[in-house]
């Protein structure tokens, strides 16, 4: 493995073609007679959504703007996932609206990123049945968007660049345009080494690359200075952070190092693998305050069987172990999991552990998935698929139970008040706030009368009041009521304001 730190010749290069792209923008722009724009639909985890904030900020720097989501924007740019079936099938039916969009705007440049371009059947039916799509390229091409850009532009040719190397790129010069003002992701590895039998994450994204340390926190300082509340530390298997590299420091190291910088309020890290996790990753949170009092640890299948065949090299004593032992250390944490219902060769029995570790564990939510069969991993050509009708019919009780345990959870906390990170206003109503706890639970809270911000009080009544103003912004927030996936509260005062 090799990092490919971008010279000061590249950057030089890669300026000139910045500014070749803001030269013809600019002039398509005047020829319009208006400003030009872009949209970027993301598909699949928070590593692509860090993705499209660098395509963005590209966007940006050449002078284009953010459309709004369903309206026709002159450069649209499709950032793909393929961990599950139903992923693929959303953009070959998406793209069939966009080709619409084309026939009314020629000139509109239409590009497809992400993981599914690693697959090549996917990149070859865009080839051949999507003519009007102009540029493929994969995740490890990201850096190069401006040169795709460019050729497009430049030569009207469609252009496919999918690199095959799993080089890790430190693109210290490409601008970020953030999608939230309060939380800045930051990859801190790329790649996969685990190859868990269903998973196709290590083919689409390469081997294990972690960044420098050095790097990282030197650019944590910066987004620290620059305001930032929240930081995520990104990463398909954060707890290996630096094992490919022998110098580096561990994963609970780098976290510690993290939470010494002043500033961030709030430092969050996914994802965590439960055969990689240390105590000392435990111990950290448990010392630092500003990390995020939540650990995500996707479980999968509680059964020894399964994980077995999953190649996930735990077992059900040691997850429980794990789990217990940051239950015992963190009692006010939250602890929530990935599970997966149908994996080929389950039966009755291997459910009914996945069943029992659930309850012992009692996670405070769960992401759950229906096993999909994906082409080229070990899973896919395994005996004994499970029939959808079995799978389905787990499914339901999988989401009864812990759909219970959710709620329960959310009306423990009710009574007390939270520290709560403002993200907006709610999808619900104008005058209801949005924002997490600590522990990453979800608050939907009122603004009483009477509150002020800012030393004025804050009328929600009238027509200026905008609840998104308040973005980024923490607040105490007393916890009221329980929602299956959410809990209600009433705002006591802003801590900054
Ligand atoms: N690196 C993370 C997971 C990333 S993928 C980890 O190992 O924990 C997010 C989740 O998608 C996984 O945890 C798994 O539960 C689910 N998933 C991945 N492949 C899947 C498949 N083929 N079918 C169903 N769910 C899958
Ligand atoms: Fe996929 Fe397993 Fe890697 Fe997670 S750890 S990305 S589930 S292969
Ligand atoms: Fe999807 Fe790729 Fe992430 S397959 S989940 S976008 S790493």
């Amino acid at each position: 493995m090799s990092t490919v730190i971008v010279s000061q010749d590249e950057i030089l290069r890669y300026n000139s073609i910045l500014a070749y792209l803001k030269n013809e923008i600019s002039a398509r722009a005047e020829e319009k007679g208006r400003t030009l724009t872009y949209f970027i639909r993301t598909y699949g985890c928070q590593l692509n959504e860090a993705d499209s904030e660098k395509l963005a900020g590209v966007f940006q720097d050449i002078g284009l703007i953010e459309a709004e989501e369903n309206e026709a924007p002159d450069f649209l740019l499709l950032n793909t996932c393929t961990i599950r079936e139903n992923a693929d099938v959303r953009l070959f039916g998406n793209l069939g609206m966009y080709k619409t969009w084309k026939i009314q705007n020629p000139d509109m440049f239409i590009a497809v990123c992400g993981c599914m371009m690693k697959q090549q059947e996917n990149v070859d039916k865009i080839k051949k049945s999507f003519p009007f799509v102009d540029a493929c390229f994969g995740p490890a091409d990201i850096h190069l968007f401006p040169s795709i850009l460019e050729k497009k532009l430049n030569q009207r040719k469609r252009v496919f660049s999918i690199s095959e190397e799993d080089y890790l790129v430190e693109d210290n010069c490409i601008p970020v345009k953030r999608k939230r003002k309060f939380r800045a992701l930051v990859p801190i590895m790329y790649g996969c080494n685990n190859f868990c039998t269903y998973c196709v994450v290590p083919y689409t994204r390469g081997r294990e690359r972690s960044r420098e340390s050095g790097m990282i926190l030197k650019q944590l300082e910066e987004l620290a200075s620059q305001g930032y509340q929240e930081v995520m530390l990104l990463g398909q298997n954060v707890n290996s952070y630096g094992k490919d590299r022998e110098e580096e420091i561990s994963f609970a190291e780098l976290l510690e190092k993290a939470a010494r910088i002043k500033g961030f309020s709030r430092i969050r890290f996914m994802t965590s693998h439960p055969k990689d996790i240390s105590d000392e990753v435990i111990y950290t949170m448990q010392k630092y305050p500003n990390i995020e009092r939540h650990l995500h640890l996707p479980m999968q299948s509680g059964s020894d069987r399964i994980l077995k065949n999953m190649n996930r090299h735990y077992d059900q004593a040691q997850f429980l172990k794990t789990a217990l032992k940051f239950r015992e250390c963190l009692p006010d944490a939250t602890l929530t999991t990935d599970i997966i219902v149908g994996f080929p060769g389950e039966t009755e029995e291997d459910f009914q552990q996945t069943l029992e570790v659930i309850k012992k564990c009692k996670f405070d939510s769960a992401f759950t998935f229906q096993y999909s069969k994906r082409p080229g991993t070990k899973a896919a050509s395994m005996p004994d698929q499970i029939p959808q009708d079995i799978v389905t019919e787990r499914f339901g009780r999988l989401l009864e139970l812990q759909n219970e345990l959710t709620f329960e959870s959310n009306r423990s906390v009710i009574g007390t008040t939270e520290e709560i990170l403002i993200e907006g206003r709610s999808a619900t109503a104008y005058n209801i706030l949005t924002g997490r706890t600590r522990s990453n639970r979800l608050v939907n809270f009122s603004i009483p009368e009477g509150i002020k911000y800012q030393g004025k009080v804050i009328d929600t009544s009238d027509p200026s009041f905008d609840a998104n103003q308040f973005e980024g912004v923490l607040a105490m927030v007393k916890l009221t009521g329980a929602r299956p996936f959410s809990v209600e509260g009433e705002l006591e005062s802003f801590i900054d304001g």
